[in-house]
């Protein structure tokens, strides 16, 4: 689809530069985008595009560079000046005031108003029409700390659209989401730019990146690369440009586990709030994934399992001995570990370096009376960070200074340290570019191999029933089927909503 060359673009960037302290994140980029256009970015982790995104939604300046909007040629000194030309941005860390209800993130500082009161039904009006538009089901009234990551994020397309936006630029929108949830995601974006707005769509998932985007531009190290038509290209073909080289992308085969391997992990009638009498088991050098949609319980059962939240029904037995008032500490002592879904807000110390936060774990494992050796220490966190490949300038500098997808793989190191008996991930592979994907996949197939069970949640369907031997479906809190590695994925799909004619 080529757009008519009369229109101005909505937006234009010239020689857009940006550098964190004299090392170059952004090169001379020009971009065109054109009004009710989706326009998709991508390229590595690293490679440049939350920076763009952000200096297009005012969180950051560019260093070099014009930036101009439906013809005018503007500064943007700040996110208000953003929202003045209609430009939101949704972006990879989430922005929402976290003790606020949903309804007060969405209409923040635009309450309906009249002589000075505020109008609460209207203000409900407009939040039901948005979400009949939408199609997301959010209750208004939720504080959003207490949503889900998917659903956090559905609030603040909504709050962009309640403030009108022209230009709606979404970092990674559909690395949280389930299969039905990225369709709807991805059915709105086509509905808004059909009705003019443009839509700049970060994302590393290529396929999904061609079914809805018009043109594509691909980043390398801050550089553009291309600016095509998406039907000119296939996942393959945008990877050769992303990464400058060809690539296979092959999910690896996880060895079959030993008939005599011992159960590791066991949950018998594990429960606490929605999650109910959930049973599992784990064997040693086994991977059991959990499927099912946004809110069915998946992290909660993970949680349940490390004891981050704790169980008021059932049991959790590591190696047929019960656990008994299982805390997080209690669990990391007998051999389980857990990384989390939310990297930010219960993984990560952002203001600390890459290396403090990767030993942050395994510091008691290596300790020598009140001294921590520090060269034992570096040798140990380098290995695990060139085992996931982070990319950081150097392991000194903070982890809130690594790109997202960085951020990610640093986490998962931190807990490769501590070599567990039990893995409990929660997104592997969230935010992380295809490259970096297949080589944490290959990374718990080994680790599986080596004898660990491992338990993990994807929101992905693909990634889930390619890497784990067997594949648990929950929906509303319970275990309601069981796949083996390589079911046909639309079997998970229909046992997670339950379209098997039952009337819930
Ligand atoms: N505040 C900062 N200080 C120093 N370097 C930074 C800062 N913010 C970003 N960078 C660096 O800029 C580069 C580009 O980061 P950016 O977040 O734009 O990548 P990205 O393409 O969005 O990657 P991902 O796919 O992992 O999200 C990275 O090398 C990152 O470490
Ligand atoms: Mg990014």
């Amino acid at each position: 689809m080529q757009r008519s060359s009369t229109k101005a673009p909505a937006i234009s960037l010239r020689g857009v530069g940006k550098s964190y302290s004299g090392v170059s994140v952004l090169q001379n980029v020009d971009l065109d985008i054109a009004p009710g256009e989706v326009h998709s970015l991508v390229g590595e982790n690293g490679a440049g595009k939350s920076t763009l995104l952000k200096i297009l939604g005012g969180a950051i300046r560019a260093d070099h560079g014009t930036l101009t909007f439906d013809g005018e040629r503007t500064a943007i000194h700040g996110p208000r000046d953003a929202i003045r030309h209609g430009i939101s941005l949704i972006s990879q860390e989430g922005a929402l005031v976290p003790a606020l209800t949903v309804l007060e993130n969405v209409f923040l500082g635009r309450w309906s108003q009249r002589l000075g009161f505020r109008r609460a039904r209207e203000d409900r009006e407009r939040f039901d029409r948005l979400l009949e538009f939408t199609g997301f089901d959010v209750d208004p009234d939720r504080r959003v700390d207490r949503l889900p990551t998917g659903t956090q994020q559905q609030v603040e397309i909504l709050r962009s659209l309640a403030r009108g936006a022209q230009v709606l630029a979404m970092d990674e929108p559909t690395a949280v989401l389930t299969e039905h949830e990225k369709e709807n995601l991805l059915g709105l974006i086509r509905r808004l730019a059909a009705g003019g707005t443009t839509v700049i769509l970060v994302s590393h998932f290529l396929d999904e990146v061609l079914k809805v985007a018009e043109r594509v531009t691909v980043l390398r190290d801050g550089q553009l690369v291309i600016t095509e038509d998406a039907a000119l290209h296939t996942p393959a073909t945008l990877v050769r440009h992303m990464v400058g080289r060809q690539i296979d992308v092959l999910y690896p085969e996880p060895d079959p586990v030993p008939a005599d391997a011992p159960v590791r992990l066991a949950a018998r009638g594990l429960g606490r709030g929605l999650v109910g009498g959930v049973d599992l088991t784990v064997r040693a050098g086994e991977i059991l994934g959990i499927a099912g949609l946004v809110g069915s319980g998946r992290s909660e059962t993970l949680r349940l399992l490390f004891g981050a939240d704790r169980a008021t029904d059932g049991v959790v037995e590591l190696d047929g001995t019960a656990l008994i008032k299982l805390t997080p500490r209690k669990a990391m002592a007998a051999g389980l570990a857990l990384v989390p879904e939310s990297r930010k807000e219960q993984g990560l110390v952002m203001a600390r370096s890459v290396r403090e936060n990767v030993a942050l774990a395994s510091l008691g494992g290596r300790r020598y009376g009140p001294f921590v050796r520090p060269a034992a220490e570096r040798s140990a966190v380098d290995a695990a960070s060139r085992a996931v490949d982070i990319r950081a300038a150097k392991t000194d500098a903070a982890i809130q200074t690594l790109s997202g997808g960085n951020q990610q793989k640093a986490l998962f190191a931190k807990w490769l340290l501590r070599k567990p008996r039990v893995l409990l991930i929660d997104e592997p592979t969230r935010g992380v570019d295809v490259a970096a994907k297949t080589q944490i996949h290959k990374l718990i197939v080994e680790l599986a191999r080596e004898g660990m069970a491992v338990v993990v949640v994807s929101s992905e369907i693909e990634e889930l029933l390619e890497l784990s031997h067997r594949a648990l479906v929950l929906r509303h809190g319970h275990v309601v089927g069981e796949f083996p590695r390589g079911a046909p994925r639309e079997a998970v799909i229909a046992a997670a909503f339950g379209d098997v004619g039952e009337t819930t």
